[in-house]
């Protein structure tokens, strides 16, 4: 019996391949630029199983071009790439990577959340010009982390992870989510719900962790900047386009607020340039979940969810198992 088709937009990890390639002929875009889009429009046409990242849109057109197309699994947790309204009509199971990365995405907004508050990033930059000039009292002066308070703006699994970083800091921590945890929840993890208003209001670090939807998309926009303390800081490790660069950009040169420290960007791989010019900004090229092991689980998860499907089964991570009435 011939294996189905798989395309996979990157060679993945051995550990994923050897999945994939038990249950598909797979077919490798092995070039070490993105696949472009035509390229990924004419490979998919005769593919029964799509492996892509967060960068290949899986929408109409693409649907349209690969009729034979019956699973598209995204290597991320984040599925904004993917039109799962339009996979389901067309009966294809869409899938994405959750919980393989919490603890490790929390490890870099806590790395990002750091850097900023103690200026690490100006301070390599400086050491290496040769120009410091050693030791003085009010060098680059930064803000304390410990005892301050946290606001997670989105408590699902990597705000929670957040949480749970942020008690080895003393830190108070506020969040806002609009599905509220229950009581037992909200005490195991030491957290207290408070309206985004209020969150943004008495945070000295707000850091994102809602998924990008039409309804957070621009969430952090000229009225939240307003309402931060001027003292604080933003940290965005999960979509770009939940921040309003521009606006983003304007509340620093106003100094409304302190400084931000972003791993995402609203029109990846492009910065807005206001932003690349100041050193109150840490930028980090989407680095989140790039952990070896991280990335290796997540590429496995993909690959196992297009094994499910061939052998008939519900793939685990289905976004829509409605599709298949599976
Ligand atoms: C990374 O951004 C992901 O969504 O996994």
């Amino acid at each position: 019996m011939t294996k189905p088709k798989a395309l996979a937009t990157r060679p993945l990890f051995s550990q994923a391949r050897a999945i994939l390639e038990q249950y598909c002929e797979v077919e490798y875009w092995m070039e070490p630029q993105r696949i472009p889009r035509t390229e990924l429009l004419e490979r998919a046409r005769d593919k029964d199983a799509l492996v892509c990242l967060l960068t290949e849109r899986v929408d109409q057109e693409l649907l349209d071009a690969a009729p034979r197309l019956r699973i598209a699994a995204t290597v991320s947790v984040g599925y904004d790439n993917i039109d799962v309204a339009a996979c389901t009509r067309r009966r294809v199971i869409a899938t994405n990577t959750p919980g393989v990365l919490d603890e490790t995405t929390a490890d870099f907004a806590w790395t990002l959340l750091m850097a900023i508050a103690r200026r690490l990033v100006e301070g390599d930059s400086w050491t290496r010009s040769g120009t410091w000039p050693g030791w003085d009292l009010d060098q680059l002066l930064g803000a304390d982390v410990h005892g301050k308070t946290l606001g997670i703006v989105g408590l699902g699994r990597i705000g929670r992870a957040v949480a749970r970083r942020a008690r080895g800091f003393d830190m108070r921590v506020l969040y806002f989510d609009p599905l509220r945890l229950s009581p037992e929840i909200e005490s195991e993890l030491r957290v207290e719900f408070v309206p985004l208003d209020d969150l943004l209001r008495q945070s000295d670090f707000v850091t994102l962790h809602v998924p990008l939807t039409p309804d957070t998309r621009h969430l952090i926009s000229t009225g939240a900047f307003r309402k931060m303390k001027p003292t604080a800081y933003l940290i965005n490790t999960t979509r770009g386009p939940v921040v309003d660069e521009a606006a983003l950009a304007d509340a620093l040169e106003e100094r409304r607020i302190a400084g931000a420290a972003l791993d995402v960007y609203e029109r990846e791989p492009e910065v807005h340039p206001a932003l690349i010019l100041r050193k109150d900004v840490i930028l980090a090229p989407h680095l989140g979940s790039a952990s070896i092991e991280t990335r290796t689980r997540m590429a496995v998860m993909a690959a196992t969810n297009v094994a499910a499907l061939v052998e008939g089964r519900r793939p685990a991570n289905a976004l829509n198992p409605e599709a298949l009435g599976l």
